[in-house]
This record gives structure tokens, sequence and C-alpha cells, in this order.
């Protein structure tokens, strides 16, 4: 004997029409921010060999990519530094015309009135052992030493031009540390977007190859353990407390649970980092013919921003505003 439904969810989506007037989720293109990578020393873009598409800058290639980035629509960049020079404290980090700065600078005067400029500050890309600040004697990467560098990197980095600081560390305190520093210097309206849960990824691997990492090792100290939900609404509210703008929740598609706890506790704005291994996965399958690529991508957005995402940061930013214009 068959049973007539009552309910029938099916009605809503018989057309095209209907399921675009019900649908729950729209990703625009101001919600996303483009990582971009500004090399030292070199005269050509070089090609990442791990994140195909992505490129590490010369400072005439990153104007072109940084107007092309405003007139896409998109909603800011986020600018990674490759500096030619590592030593023990990262002191090119923090130096007035060093790389980042030079970077941030750049993208300030070029695009710095259609876009968000955020810059990335965390050592790891300075320092000759890769870690995310400076070693203790004893080896461990030493937390209020880290602070003291980070505060001044802040400083540079506002001067520079940026406008939201992207403090990516994990170092305990450094938001407060960043925040007063700024503050006392006058930067009081220099924003702090804090990633706030950082967790230790195996999906940042192709990163590593973007910005030539030197790590040995790895981050566990500082960065979080993978299996840990509850302890990213800790480190949210922490940064929330010490004066964050916004938060972050890194990396993106593995941790929509964290993401949904943070964005649902949350009462600032929140960002979600679809990483470079995120990034890679799609781009091998589809290069392969496994995957339909352009739908999967939008399903990954649309994902990231139905767990509660206001800002994501992908390295398709740019392409995918360009469909989202062409499907007007
Ligand atoms: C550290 C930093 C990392 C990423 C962004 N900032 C790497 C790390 O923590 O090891 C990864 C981004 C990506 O994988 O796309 N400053």
């Amino acid at each position: 004997m068959s049973t007539v439904p009552e309910r029938r969810p099916r009605r809503l989506r018989s057309s095209a029409a209907l399921r675009e007037l019900v649908t729950e989720t729209r990703v625009h293109p101001k919600d996303l921010i483009l990582p971009v990578f500004l090399r030292e020393g070199i005269s050509e873009p070089i090609m990442i060999s791990s994140m195909p598409g992505v490129q590490q800058h010369t400072p005439d290639s990153l104007r072109r990519l940084a107007v092309r980035a405003a007139e896409s629509g998109i909603g800011g960049l986020m600018l990674f530094a490759v500096p030619e020079t590592h030593d023990a404290t990262g002191s090119a980090a923090d130096a007035p015309d060093g790389i980042g700065q030079r970077g941030l600078r750049l993208l300030a005067e070029e695009v710095g009135e259609d876009l968000v400029i955020v810059s990335d500050l965390c050592l790891d890309e300075y320092t000759g052992h890769g870690h995310c600040g400076v070693l203790a004697t004893d080896g461990t990467v030493d937390n209020d030493a880290t602070l003291d560098r980070y505060t001044s990197m802040a400083l540079a980095q506002a001067e520079a031009g940026a406008h939201l600081l992207g403090l990516s560390g994990m170092m305990d305190g450094q938001v407060a540390a960043c925040r007063a520093a700024l503050d006392a210097a006058g930067h009081t309206q220099t924003g702090i977007l804090a990633y706030a849960a950082k967790y230790a990824s195996a999906f940042y691997g192709p990163f590593r190859e973007a910005v030539d990492s030197q790590l040995k090792g790895d981050r566990r100290s500082y960065q979080q353990d993978p299996a840990n939900r509850r302890e990213g609404l800790l480190e949210a509210e922490l940064d929330i407390a010490e004066g964050a703008d916004v938060i972050m929740v890194k990396p993106g598609l593995a941790y929509l649970d964290v993401l949904s706890d943070v964005a649902q506790a949350a009462p600032v704005p929140v960002a979600s980092y679809q990483v470079s291994g995120e990034y890679a996965m799609v781009e091998a399958a589809a290069l392969h013919g496994w995957i339909d690529r352009d739908r999967v991508i939008d399903e990954t957005l649309t994902s990231i921003k139905r767990a509660g995402a206001d800002i994501i940061a992908t390295y398709w930013a740019l392409e995918w505003a360009g469909r989202w214009k062409d499907s007007l």
C-alpha cells in the first residue's frame, strides 16, 4: 500500500527560479580575500608548482594583479612576503624597507581605496629556523620574547598602510600586545584580524613551498591539535577579549565544526581560510578529470559560508568573482 506524503520538500526544488528564491546561502565576491605572494630579489614571477595558477610575484606583477583584483570586485588582499635573507630573530620582518612593508605600501597606494589590505604578522617567513617566533636557549619557541618582535612588526605594518593586521603566529597574548602597541603609537584605526583558531595542519604543505619555508620539525607547540574542538572557542574568546576586530578559523573545509561553533559565539566578524592544501587537492583531482572543478570550488565556498564564515580567504577569489559576474 502506498502512502501519499503530506509534506513535499521537493516542491521548492522543482525549478531553477524557486531554488534561487529559497537558497539560504550566497557567496558574494566582497566576502572574498585573495592571498598573494611577493618575493624579494626576482625579476620575473615564479610559478608555485604545488599550487597551479598561483605565483610568487615581483612588485610589478603584484601591482598588475592588485589592479585586476580591484576590478573584480573582491573584498581584499592578504600579502605574504618571501624575503631573501633569514636570521634567528627575523630582522627583515619589521624593517621599514623590508619586503613585507614595501609590498604593503605598494598595495595600499595602488588599490587601498577599493580593497582591504591585510598583512601577515608572523615571523616564520623571516626566521632561519622557520618557526613563527624566536627561540629560547633550550630551542623552544619563546612566547613573550616573540611578542616583542610582533609588536614591532605591528607598528611597521601599520606605518606601511595595512588596514588589518593578520596575526597568524598563535602566540599567547599576541592580540593584546599588538593592540596596545598600535594604540600607544596612534594607530588606533589599524584593525586586527586574529587567526584565533589555527590548527597544526598538514593542509599547509603547499604554502610552505610558496614561502620557501625553512622549517624543520613542526608547529605543534603553538598551533592547535586538530583533535580539539572546544579549544577553538577558548582561543576565539581570548582574542575577542584582547581586542581582535575580526577572528579567523584555519584551515577551512576540515574545520567547519570549529568554524560553526566560533561563528555562533562570536560578536565579531568571522573569517575562514581555505588553505593551500585544500586548493591543491581540488586542482590535482581536476587535472585528472576526476571532479567537476568549478562546481567543487563553488560547493566548498558555499559550505564554508554556510558554516558561518562572513569572510573567506581563498586562492580562487579572483577566478570565482569572474564567474560570479558572468552568471549575472
Ligand atoms: C604562517 C602561515 C601559514 C599559512 C598562512 N600563514 C603556514 C603555517 O602556519 O605553517 C598557511 C596558508 C596556506 O596553507 O594556504 N605564517
